[in-house]
């Protein structure tokens, strides 16, 4: 699995203690920055990250901001994302059962490394349950067709 990671300058912290997880797990990553704290804008970089899911150029990503609502919004305006904010490990875990998400997004100002780091490994290695959902992923992609002329 290939991931595509990025953050501003409120989770470039939390993206260091990641790309550490990712290397540990032996999980492909390309690192889309920030990597510094001078101040930038969010959808700079939540656009690189969800541009290459969308494309398929990466099967997941991984975005952070202070709350991990700026990056949401941005990553769910791109066809083929799902993105979802994930704070504690349950709705990490049900993201992927539920929903196949498939850019993960984190609030470096609300989560701590160790619960980032456990919630980021849960989703990680946790399959789309399929059955009933597939039905329901399917209905997310008609209505992104039917909005697009909105
Ligand atoms: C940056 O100050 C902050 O607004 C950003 O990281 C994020 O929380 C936006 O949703």
């Amino acid at each position: 699995m290939k991931v595509a990671i990025g953050c501003d300058h409120a989770g470039v912290e939390l993206k260091e203690e990641l790309l550490s997880l990712l290397k540990q797990m032996g999980i492909e990553c390309e690192d889309f920055g920030t990597n510094s704290t001078q101040s930038v804008d969010y959808p700079d970089f939540g656009e690189k990250v969800s541009s290459a899911v969308s494309k398929g150029e990466v099967e997941r990503g991984i975005l952070i901001c202070g709350t991990g609502i700026g990056m949401s919004i941005v990553a769910n305006k791109f066809p083929n994302v799902r993105a979802a904010l994930c704070n504690e490990p349950f709705s990490a875990k049900m993201s992927r059962l539920h929903n196949d998400a498939n850019i993960l997004v984190i609030g470096g100002r609300v989560t701590g490394k160790a619960l980032a780091r456990e919630i980021t490994k849960l989703w990680l290695e946790t399959s789309f349950e399929g059955g009933r959902h597939t039905r329901r992923i399917e209905k997310i992609s008609q209505i992104e067709e039917k909005t697009k002329n909105l």
